[in-house]
């Protein structure tokens, strides 16, 4: 099980080349909403909890510049920054207040792929916080490729406690009872493969769906259910290249359920998820999904 340290996945920073093109497409098309605006920075929320789940920074290309993830309290930020100082992570910087909107308490540091990520409590939280059909109310996981995914999925378990839920041709982990919050696709490079956004169900799925068609973004891969983590989902090639990615009824995973390995999923040819009724992935989002570079260095917002 997970150490319960890390409660979940708050969700991203992304550098953007045209962050008002961006903040307009995940605003009316994609339907989260706009919390704060800084420094030519657009925060934006779902309609659960967390003050901002998706924050869109002005940079010369588009890149994953951090991932957030929510700890227990203000002690868990400080265990947690001692626990990765002596795993000798690169670029850590220590526990001080967040100078951002929604604030909070938190470190950062590298993963051993170069990746950003940030700890962070004490971040403010929206009381109205609630599942809407058609609105995303969180980002649930993120994909990120890599030519080493166990020896980095080890290294977020050993660092954060979180704990591997399945494997296939991915390696699954999580901090919560959904399947799983981070995953690690083989890659050439460390690059992201794609984010995922709850919706309320498979209705809410489709008619964001139809939205997003109707907007020059068609499903590229979906309507289908996944094999690892049960989910339904519907993939997209959003602005600026990012693959995203509208989901719902992910697996909750409880000690009882069984670790799988990648022999365990196999489906009938021509197939690539539970149903069989969606053509494979699109080579415009297969090549989409190797786009996107970790800005390298500290993230500074
Ligand atoms: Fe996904």
């Amino acid at each position: 099980m997970p150490e319960g340290l890390i409660k979940s996945l708050r969700g991203v920073d992304l550098g953007v080349t045209n962050v008002a093109a961006q903040a307009r497409f995940y605003t009316e098309i994609w339907r989260l909403t706009k919390v704060a605006e800084r420094d030519g920075s657009i925060y934006l929320r779902g309609s659960g909890a967390h003050h901002h789940i998706l924050a869109l920074h002005p940079r010369p290309q588009a890149a994953l510049l951090c991932i957030n993830l929510a700890a227990a309290d203000r002690a868990t930020v400080d265990v947690l920054h001692k626990r990765v100082a002596s795993l000798n992570a690169p670029a850590l910087q220590p526990p001080a207040p967040v100078n951002e909107p929604g604030g909070g308490y938190a470190f950062t540091f590298a993963d051993p792929e170069g990746r950003t990520v940030r700890v962070i409590a004490e971040d403010q939280r929206h009381a109205n916080a609630r599942v809407e059909p058609d609105r995303p109310h969180k980002i649930t996981h993120v994909v990120l490729n890599t030519p080493r995914q166990e020896e980095v999925a080890k290294f977020w378990v050993d660092a954060l406690g979180f704990s591997v839920s399945d494997r296939s041709l991915l390696t699954f982990i999580r901090c919560s009872s959904d399947h799983h919050s981070i995953a690690f696709h083989p890659g050439e490079s460390s690059s992201l493969h794609h984010i995922a956004f709850e919706m309320a169900d498979i209705d809410s799925v489709m008619r964001g769906a139809g939205r997003m068609r109707d907007a020059g973004h068609p499903i590229e891969w979906g309507l289908g259910r996944h094999g690892p983590g049960n989910n339904v989902f519907a993939y997209f090639v959003g602005p600026e290249d990012f693959v995203i990615e509208y989901t719902a009824e992910i697996e909750q995973v409880t000690d009882a359920s069984p670790v799988r390995a990648p022999g365990d999923w196999a489906y009938p040819a021509g197939h690539s998820d539970l149903w069989g009724a969606t053509p494979p992935p699109s080579a415009r989002m297969k090549e989409a999904q190797k786009k996107i570079r970790f800005a390298p260095g500290p993230f500074r917002p």
